[in-house]
């Protein structure tokens, strides 16, 4: 028997609990052993649940989960930043395997803790962190065996995925279509780490760290996040022929490399274009697999459920990959360099704000209602340092990068 300690029992980990219920027998003909959950940690014991199972289980003191000798992989899905950070660091320093879908931790703490489960040789596993039921670490690690990745571009974040789709499809109001998406079980329990690219943000920091083996940092990424697109702007770029995107992109360049996570404008025949709701999507270019493109569902109950399932497979079986996936080479960052042609929409006008706009841009959608142009191809510092002179707060404007 294989005993479980289940660190939360929202969104994920009600997910958890329903499959490995449903799915006991043919785990069992795979594994040849019973995975079990002893015991389920929580903020409120008496809350009602939406599914049934037996309350003894349920506790609100994690000592009760360490302290169990028969508990060997802790599956960490509370959400709770410096809470999980604990947990995580008490279960390997108690023996015990770890699997958790928290971006956030993973992301703050990547080097510590995958030094510590190395150190320890235990499992510190994370697939549900990135791209919800997504596949896609396990065989991002298995390429860095082989290639050198130079490139990483993903919708990462279903969320925001969601909303933009029902703002262009339908024509919804951003703040309707993120109730929507609270509803469904899509949103950080702060949905600010959605639209404003936080969590996109985090999952880039995992992404970027393994892809380029050196270490990007939260602070290294450029964040720009959904929250202040309007249905105006959303009707600019449809007459552009495109839609818009959250993207999150890592790029090696000759001497450093680009780190961004920011609303992008694709053409609506572009591959990126047609991941639609919450579907996320991740595109990796390797100097010898060439182009790899992973889909599929990048938030909700069932999917992420399976995607720790699958990692706790992996341990069960002995088949996860052992040692310290991270790199050590010193990284250059060069955001400064980022630069592009951008889609511009400016709430506010006057003499000034029209002078100042024109002079940088190549066409002027519109100036009724809010000016909307697409610039010249600018260095994106300068852009920033254009529009902080003409001292626009940042709920005055709208920047999209427009990908050729
Ligand atoms: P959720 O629905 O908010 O559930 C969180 C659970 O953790 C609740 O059961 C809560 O207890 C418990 N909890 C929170 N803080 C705790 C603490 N300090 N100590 C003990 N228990 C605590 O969250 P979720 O959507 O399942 O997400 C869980 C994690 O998975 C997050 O890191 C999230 O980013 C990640 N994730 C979520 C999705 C998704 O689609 N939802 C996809 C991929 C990854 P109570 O029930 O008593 O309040
Ligand atoms: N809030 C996250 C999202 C959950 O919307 O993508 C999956 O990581």
């Amino acid at each position: 028997m294989v005993g479980i300690g289940l660190l939360g029992l929202g969104t994920v980990g009600t997910g958890v609990v329903e499959i490995l219920e449903k799915r006991q027998k043919e785990i069992y003909k795979l594994t040849g052993q019973e995975i079990k959950i002893k015991r389920i940690l929580v903020k409120d014991k008496d809350k009602d649940r939406e599914i049934e199972l037996d309350k003894n289980l349920i506790t609100t003191d994690f000592k009760e989960i360490i302290d169990d000798k028969d508990i060997d992989i802790i599956v960490e899905v509370t959400g709770d930043l410096e809470s999980s950070y604990y947990y995580i660091k008490e279960a390997l320093n108690n023996n015990k395997h770890v699997v958790t879908a928290n971006k956030a931790v993973v992301s703050k703490y990547f080097e510590t803790i995958s030094s510590m489960a190395e150190e320890k040789n235990l499992a510190f596993l994370y697939e549900a962190s990135v791209g919800g039921g997504i596949p896609v670490l396990k065989p991002l690690k298995e390429q860095l065996d082989l290639n050198s990745i130079t490139e990483v571009q993903g919708i990462l974040n279903g969320t925001c995925n969601y909303i933009l789709t029902r703002m262009f499809n339908e024509g919804l109001d951003y703040d309707e279509v993120l109730k929507i998406a609270q509803d469904l079980g899509y949103a950080e329990a702060d949905p600010f780490a959605d639209v404003e690219g936080h969590d996109t943000l985090r999952k880039l920091r995992i992404l970027g760290t393994l892809s380029l083996q050196g270490k990007i940092e939260e602070e290294d990424i450029l964040r720009e996040g959904i929250e202040r697109i309007t249905s105006f702007d959303i009707r600019q770029i449809k007459m552009m022929n495109s839609t818009v995107k959250l993207l999150g992109e890592v790029k090696e360049l000759e001497d450093g490399y680009t780190a961004l996570v920011q609303p992008t404008i694709v053409n609506t025949n572009s591959y990126f274009a047609n991941v639609n709701y919450a579907f996320n999507s991740i595109a990796f270019k390797g100097n010898n697999v060439g182009e790899l493109k992973f889909y599929g569902s990048g938030a909700g109950k069932l999917p992420t459920a399976n995607a720790v399932l699958s990692d706790i497979l992996d341990i069960v079986q002995n088949s996860y990959r052992k040692g310290n996936p991270l790199g050590e080479r010193d990284l250059v960052n060069l955001n400064e360099e980022l630069n592009g042609e951008y889609y511009l929409r400016i709430s506010l006008s006057n003499e000034k704000i029209y002078n100042a706009v024109f002079d940088i841009s190549k066409k002027v959608l519109t100036t009724k209602d809010n000016i909307a142009v697409v610039t010249n191809k600018v260095k994106l510092i300068d852009l920033y340092e254009q529009l902080s002179k003409l001292n626009l707060d940042k709920e005055d404007y709208f920047i999209a990068r427009i990908l050729d």
